[in-house]
């Protein structure tokens, strides 16, 4: 369900927005909210086939799509890509480095290549999508945001990677805004907390994971991937126009408690893995 009618249905008219990961999940319902507020949409990822089945929802809100396969980690292809779909769609407006890739491991057990892995997808992919689209930002004085995560922050169990990757995100979010605000570019992160029926959540909280009885989210819901969505419009709208080089936490709350609650759903995560 989209929320969004608050806000003026061309908003993001004539705009384009590009999304890397915006075939599932959380960066689908982004590039969702700004279809519904008028502005055609560019999506990567790995899988052409569930990007096609995004770009038909998308186009169902009405929004021109470009929809490209890319690793983010390859970057001649995905500067190809970014770089078509500035050609079918005009200058990029709006960039949301989404794509990421998470599995809960214990440190001691996670492989070199492994720590690797997710530190290419994350924090390298993210850059690889500004630097590619930066020439596009800088001519629509555009903005670029990151989707950070949590474990940024606050050390979670089995996460080592990720933590890694998403603090490299959120210093790389302030350098751009330091460095870019020139260009009239801006920079910022958004770090969802647990938002349900995503895949890091599969990954993460396991299925039994019931976010309604965890006392320590102050709001006692899961997230939703409009949440997430909505916290984007509003970075990249002329609502946040002197935004640039913030961390925006969309979490319910759930920082302020740290991150012990995930430690039994995460344990259970492991152990599941461990024996298929
Ligand atoms: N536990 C421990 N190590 C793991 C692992 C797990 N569950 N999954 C992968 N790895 C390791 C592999 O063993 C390999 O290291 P090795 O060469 O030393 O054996 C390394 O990570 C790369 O694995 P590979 O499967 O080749 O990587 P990939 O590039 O195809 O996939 C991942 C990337 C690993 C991040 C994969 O989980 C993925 O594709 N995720 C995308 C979706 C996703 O994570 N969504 C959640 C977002 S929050």
């Amino acid at each position: 369900m989209l929320v969004n009618t608050l806000l003026p249905k061309d908003l993001f008219r004539g705009k384009t927005v590009f999304v890397t990961g915006g075939g599932s999940g959380i960066n689908l319902g982004i590039a969702k909210n700004f279809a519904a507020l008028g502005a055609n949409i560019a999506i990567c990822g790995r899988k052409q086939d569930k990007l096609d089945a995004a770009a038909e929802e998308l186009r169902a809100l009405g929004a021109k799509v470009f929809a490209e396969s890319a690793d983010v980690r390859e970057y001649p292809r995905l500067e190809a890509v970014i770089q078509g779909a500035g050609d079918a769609l005009g200058p990029i407006d709006v960039l949301v480095c989404g794509a990421a890739g998470n599995f809960p491991v214990p440190a001691e057990q996670l492989s070199p290549n492994g720590f690797k892995s997710v530190v290419d997808i994350d924090l390298l992919g993210s850059f690889n999508a500004t630097r590619a689209a930066f020439p596009q930002l800088s001519q629509s004085r555009g903005n670029v945001i990151f989707i950070s995560a949590g474990m940024a922050y606050v050390p979670f169990p089995y996460q080592v990677h990720v933590g890694a990757a998403k603090a490299g995100i959120d210093m790389m979010m302030r350098n751009l805004a330091l460095e870019w605000g020139k260009y009239g570019v801006r920079a910022n992160s958004i770090v969802p907390g647990p938002i349900e029926g995503t895949e890091g959540m599969r990954r993460l909280g396991g299925e039994k994971y019931d976010a309604s009885r965890d006392r320590s989210i102050p709001l006692r819901r899961f997230g939703t991937v409009d949440d997430i969505g909505q916290a984007a419009v509003f970075l990249a709208s002329p609502l946040a126009a002197y935004v640039t080089g913030t961390v925006l936490v969309v979490d319910g709350g759930s920082n302020l408690t740290g991150s012990q609650r995930f430690g039994e759903a995460l344990e259970a995560a492991q152990a599941q893995m461990a024996k298929s």
